[in-house]
């Protein structure tokens, strides 16, 4: 097991040895900018490390509506809410939404967030094939005697693939269904304000796409929050066990979240020169004839044919100095699965290493 002995940045120390490190969902490099890390550190010292005790009841404070106020400027939302992790959104919105569908239509490879957040009464599940809005269509006209919802991961943690939201969209219009998308993966990255997917599609405000997102990934800290009309955030406050009845983010993250939208906010290059190295990384990738997915994001897989392969491929990374791990996760796919996670952090240096070392590889064991 890799145990970490330092903060995670483009290099790490880890079980003792320094390694340059293609890991994790720090794709802004925010989770140790010195920004953040003092921004939290006073926040400490003010608050102490918790609140100990649910928003609901006495745990709500100053930074936290902050935070909230901060969110919706970014996301351009009426408001705001934020609750104790990214995991919990799809479960919220999927119990406060219940009403409104019988039935849920789900990409076959969605994050487990997804299908562990159905609500028990909710039987009528329907997966369709990855990312294919034809089969989509199909399973909807089949069982049109149903409400429909429509969940999907914005972009896929694994593949880094980026959903056909357009599509799905136009679909859950003309089927009158409830669409949510998780953009974990997409918040601060995707579309013209980093606004996630729904941006990228150009779909605009449209309060009946719903979006789930998490601050533990580009924003560099932790927490979930769903952004949108007052009457679902009001919806959430007022009647979300999960938000009412878990302890409120602690004061470090909270003032990180505040911190890294501020950077985010004013160095809006930081996104463009991620989406470029990854994109360049990515034909560099392609060009060595590795088997990869297409869209430009900073999740870049290596699809092996094999789990031997694959373990074989991380572990020769990682005794030439590098760390990109072969991904044992609860999305079982058809292939197994190496990710490269890109960061603003890393330098040409690395990117020419690891390519150098795919190569080498590759060379030796084949590519697929
Ligand atoms: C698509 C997706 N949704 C939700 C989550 C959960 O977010 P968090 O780790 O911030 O709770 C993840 C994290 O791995 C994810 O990849």
């Amino acid at each position: 097991m890799n145990v970490l002995n330092s903060g995670i940045g483009n290099y790490v120390f880890c079980n003792g040895k320094k390694y340059s490190y293609f890991a994790g969902n720090n794709y802004l490099g925010m989770a140790g900018h010195p920004s953040v890390k003092a921004a939290s550190i006073e926040a400490v010292k003010k608050y102490g490390v918790n609140f100990s005790a649910s928003r609901h009841t006495t745990g709500t404070a100053d930074i936290h509506l902050e935070l909230e106020k901060q969110l919706s400027l970014f996301k351009g939302k009426q408001d705001t809410v934020v609750f104790s992790s990214g995991y919990q959104g799809n479960g919220i919105l999927l119990e406060l939404l219940k009403p409104g569908y019988s039935a849920v239509f789900i990409d076959q490879f969605a994050h487990p967030s997804i299908a562990s957040g159905i609500p028990r009464e909710i039987s009528n599940i329907f997966h369709y094939n990855h990312c294919d809005t034809d089969h989509l269509e199909m399973l909807l006209q089949d069982f049109k005697g149903f409400r429909p919802l429509i969940i999907t991961d914005g972009v896929f943690a694994l593949t880094g693939e980026i959903a056909p939201l357009d599509k799905i969209y136009s679909l859950a219009e003309k089927y009158n269904a409830i669409l949510i998308v998780d953009d974990a993966h997409s918040t601060g990255i995707l579309g013209e304000n980093g606004r996630g997917t729904v941006e990228h599609f150009k779909l605009g405000n449209s309060e009946n796409i719903y979006q789930t997102e998490t601050m533990s990934k580009a924003l560099g800290g932790y927490g979930g929050f769903i952004s949108g009309s007052l009457e679902i955030t009001g919806l959430i406050r007022e009647k979300s066990a999960t938000y009412q009845a878990s302890t409120a983010l602690p004061p470090p993250i909270a003032a990180a979240g505040i911190a890294s939208l501020e950077i985010l906010r004013k160095e809006p290059e930081l996104r463009i020169k991620l989406l470029k190295r990854a994109g360049e990384l990515k034909k560099e990738i392609t060009r060595l004839d590795f088997k990869t997915s297409e869209d430009n994001t900073p999740i870049i897989p290596i699809m092996l044919s094999s789990l031997a392969r694959a373990k074989e491929l991380s572990r020769f990374l990682e005794e030439n100095g590098i760390i990109v791990p072969f991904m044992n996760y609860p999305v079982k796919l058809e292939f197994y699965i190496l990710r490269i996670a890109v960061s603003t952090d890393h330098t040409d240096d690395q990117a020419v290493l690891l390519v150098d070392m795919l190569k080498k590889w590759r060379d030796k064991n084949g590519t697929h």
